[in-house]
C-alpha cells in the first residue's frame, strides 16, 4: 500500500479518540447508484492512494455507496490499512434489493447487519467509528411504516456494537438538536448533518458539538454533486474572495469551514485528482478576518 504521511492535512483533531487529518475525504462520488456511473475502478484506487500520500487518513464511507463498490475500492486501495488511516461508516440504509438505489434499514438488527457488511466489505474487523443515519426528516431518504424507528433503540444497538468492539465510537448523521441532545449519554462522537457556507441552517447543533467536543463531518461541504442544493463554488463572493487570494472556489469554500469551527472535520467527494489535490491543499490557506465577514454574510438569517 502506499506510504503514509505525518503532515496532516488541515492540522489534526481527535475523532473516536484517534488522530486525523482535518480533512478527510468522502467515497460517494466513487461509487454513485447505478453503480456504472461511478469511477472506473483503476481511478479510484490511484484516487485513494493518492489521498494517503497526500496526509489524508480520515475515510467516510457507507457499503451501500455504488452497492459495495466505494468500500471495494478502499480495500482495494488500501488493505491492510495502515494503522492509523481512520475508517467511518454509516448505517440507516442498503441497496435495495433491485440495486438500483437506497432503502431505509434504521431497524436495530439491520444497523448491526449493515455493520456487518461494512466490516466484510472492507475486510476488517473493527470500523474507527459509524453514524448512525437517521431517516426521518431533513435531506434525503425518507422513513414510513415500521421504518420509523426510536432513537433510544438504535442507540441501544449501537452501544452493543461498540460494546462488542465492531465499531469505535457512535456517530449521528441527518439529526435535528433534539435528538442530538437525546443521544449525547451514549458518547457520541462524531456529527454528519448536511451543512457549508451556504447552508447553515444546523448552527445550532455545530454549537452544542463544539460544547461538547464532538467532531462535526458535514456532508455536502460544497454542496453536493445534486441539484437543488446551493453550490458554494457559483456564489459570485466566493469566486471574488478566490479571485482575490489566487485560489479557487471550493478552496474557498472549504477554508472557510476549516476555520469556522475547530471541530470541523471536512470529508468533500471527488473522482478527480486534480480536485483532491486542491481540497486537500486547503489546509495552507488562511481568511483574512474581512474575507470571512463577507462569507459570514451569505447564509443570511439561516444561523
Ligand atoms: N450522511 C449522509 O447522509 C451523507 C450524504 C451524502 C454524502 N455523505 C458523505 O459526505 C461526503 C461529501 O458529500 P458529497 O460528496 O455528496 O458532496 P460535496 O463534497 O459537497 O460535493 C461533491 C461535488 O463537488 C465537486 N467537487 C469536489 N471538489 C471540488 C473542487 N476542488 N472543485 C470543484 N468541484 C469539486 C465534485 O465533483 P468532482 O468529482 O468533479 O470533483 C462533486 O460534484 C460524501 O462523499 C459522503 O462520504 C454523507
Amino acid at each position: 500500500m502506499s506510504e503514509t504521511t505525518t503532515l496532516r492535512p488541515g492540522g489534526e483533531a481527535l475523532l473516536a479518540g484517534r488522530p486525523v487529518a482535518r480533512i478527510g475525504y468522502g467515497t460517494m462520488q466513487l461509487g454513485e447508484l447505478p453503480v456504472h456511473a461511478g469511477a472506473e475502478p483503476d481511478e479510484a484506487v490511484a484516487l485513494l492512494r493518492h489521498a494517503v500520500e497526500l496526509g489524508v487518513n480520515h475515510f467516510d464511507t457507507a457499503q451501500f455507496y455504488g452497492s459495495g463498490f466505494a468500500n471495494e475500492m478502499l480495500r482495494r486501495a488500501l488493505a491492510p490499512f495502515h494503522d492509523d488511516i481512520v475508517l467511518v461508516s454509516k448505517v440507516g440504509a442498503k441497496t435495495s434489493p433491485e440495486g438500483t438505489g437506497l432503502v431505509p434499514a434504521q431497524k436495530p438488527h439491520e444497523l448491526r447487519e449493515e455493520v456487518d457488511a461494512n466490516l466484510a466489505g472492507l475486510g476488517v474487523d473493527r470500523l474507527g467509528a459509524v453514524n448512525l443515519r437517521r431517516t426521518g426528516g431533513g435531506v434525503g431518504l425518507q422513513s414510513v411504516g415500521d421504518q420509523v424507528v426510536d432513537l433510544d433503540d438504535q442507540l441501544a444497538e449501537m452501544i452493543a456494537l461498540r460494546d462488542e468492539g465492531k465499531i469505535g465510537g457512535i456517530g449521528l448523521s441527518n439529526v435535528t438538536l433534539e435528538q442530538l441532545q437525546q443521544a449525547l449519554p451514549a458518547g457520541i462522537v462524531t456529527v454528519q448533518n448536511s451543512y457549508s457556507m451556504l447552508d447553515r441552517s444546523d448552527e445550532p447543533l455545530l454549537e452544542l458539538a463544539e460544547r461538547e467536543g464532538i467532531t462535526w463531518a458535514p456532508f455536502f461541504p460544497l454542496g453536493s454533486a445534486f441539484p437543488g442544493f446551493p453550490k458554494v463554488t457559483e456564489a459570485p463572493e466566493v469566486q471574488d474572495a478566490a479571485k482575490a487570494l489566487g485560489v479557487t472556489p471550493a478552496q474557498i469554500g472549504l477554508a472557510w469551514l476549516l476555520q469556522h469551527s475547530p471541530q470541523m472535520l471536512l470529508i468533500p467527494g471527488t473522482r478527480n485528482l486534480a480536485h483532491l489535490t486542491e481540497n486537500v491543499d486547503t489546509g495552507r490557506i488562511a481568511l483574512d478576518a474581512a474575507t470571512v465577514a463577507k462569507l459570514d454574510a451569505l447564509a443570511g438569517d439561516q444561523r
